[in-house]
């Protein structure tokens, strides 16, 4: 589809093909140069490690087009070390940091008639991922991999955009103590889909989850960090070593104490007390920072003060100060913005 058939102000978060992608390939123990490239398809071996043992993982980011007309990506250096730290976990080949950034300045050049115009609503996302592609039986790491960027137009993750959303406690667990749930594996996502359409068929938005070795702690949704602000207008973070650490997570806790002269609390935190948070949201790359109103945990139902109509007063200056230096109308950190053209 030609990006002019887009109605960008309509767009969900969906895949839509656009031009050009990057690809670069591992054999003999280093990553050849790359390139782009207009085939989306990729032809693999029946036996791929990726197919047998799940070995693939991946990251998510945006390109935006600023007020000025500029495009921007924000912060892709940390996104480019996650996913070293997440190919180390599932002994993939780590994508070196610079050489992930250069990649994603390429592809967003290439695609810029895709990145959507200032003021839509919607932004061009970036799905780096890798995979193993060689046959693999026995249960061990692949030789070869592949590393690949694609990008798509999206608008919302949840339906609604900024309507508060509605949280289910799973009674599944997403991530053991000691298991993957700090790095941005394939696997995590995979095994959180059975309890996704369960919580949908629920009339959920999206499960939240409990810490698996006590089950009395927040940890996080399927897709996203969880934040709370408290009756003293604080941003409260649950901490956890099984969390993903959040780009936006990162980001809000420094706008809130930079910017916004705001306290911000990194601590477990106990389901117990989510009843005596002002506010709630969700926010990640793909759910910027989505409120939530409500959280069921059982026959306990919380309705947080911000209600289900609007986000709540701090959500918002959180969503308007962080989009505000996404968009260029607000200056950044040293180092956030990584201007494309
Ligand atoms: N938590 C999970 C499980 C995620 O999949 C994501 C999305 O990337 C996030 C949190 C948010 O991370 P980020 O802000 O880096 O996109
Ligand atoms: C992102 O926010 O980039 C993610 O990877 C989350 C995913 C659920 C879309």
């Amino acid at each position: 589809m030609a990006n002019q058939a887009l109605d960008w102000g309509k767009l969900d978060f969906s895949y839509h093909k656009a031009e050009y992608r990057y690809v670069s390939n591992y054999r003999n123990g280093e990553w050849d140069e790359g390139c782009l490239t207009t085939d989306d398809q990729v032809v693999l071996s029946e036996c791929a490690g990726v197919l047998q043992y799940a070995q693939t993982c991946f990251e998510g980011l945006k390109a935006y087009r600023t007020v000025d007309g500029r495009i921007v990506t924000f912060r892709p250096d940390l996104n480019a070390e996650r996913m070293v730290n997440t190919a180390k976990r599932l002994v993939m080949p780590p994508f070196p940091k610079e050489r992930f950034i250069d990649a994603v300045r390429q592809v967003v050049k290439a695609n810029q008639d895709w990145v959507p115009p200032y003021g839509t609503g919607a932004t061009l996302y970036l799905r780096p991922y890798m995979f193993g592609t060689n046959p693999v039986i026995g249960v061990k790491p692949a030789t070869e991999y592949q590393f690949r960027i694609f990008v798509t137009p999206v608008g919302p993750y949840f339906k609604g955009g900024a309507k508060p959303i509605s949280l289910c406690v799973s009674d599944y667990d997403r991530a053991a103590p000691r298991g993957t749930g700090h790095v941005k594996a394939g696997l995590n996502y995979a095994m959180s889909l059975y309890p996704l359409e369960e919580a949908h068929r629920s009339g959920f938005n999206e499960n939240v989850y409990l810490d698996p070795a006590t089950r009395t702690k927040i940890e996080e949704t399927g897709g996203a960090n969880v934040l709370f602000v408290d009756r003293d207008g604080n941003l409260v973070v649950p901490k956890s070593g099984s969390i993903l650490p959040s780009v936006t997570r990162r980001s809000l806790t420094a706008v809130a104490e930079k910017f916004l002269n705001r306290k911000v609390i990194e601590r477990e935190v106990l389901i117990s007390e989510i009843k005596d948070f002002v506010e709630c949201g969700l926010c990640g790359t793909a759910a910027v920072i989505s409120p939530v109103g409500r959280i069921v945990d059982h026959d306990t139902e919380i309705l947080f003060p911000s209600g289900m109509e609007k986000m709540g007063p701090v959500t918002q200056q959180l969503y308007d100060t962080l989009t505000g230096i996404q968009m260029g109308r607000l200056e950044a950190p040293e180092g956030w913005i990584c201007e494309i053209c």
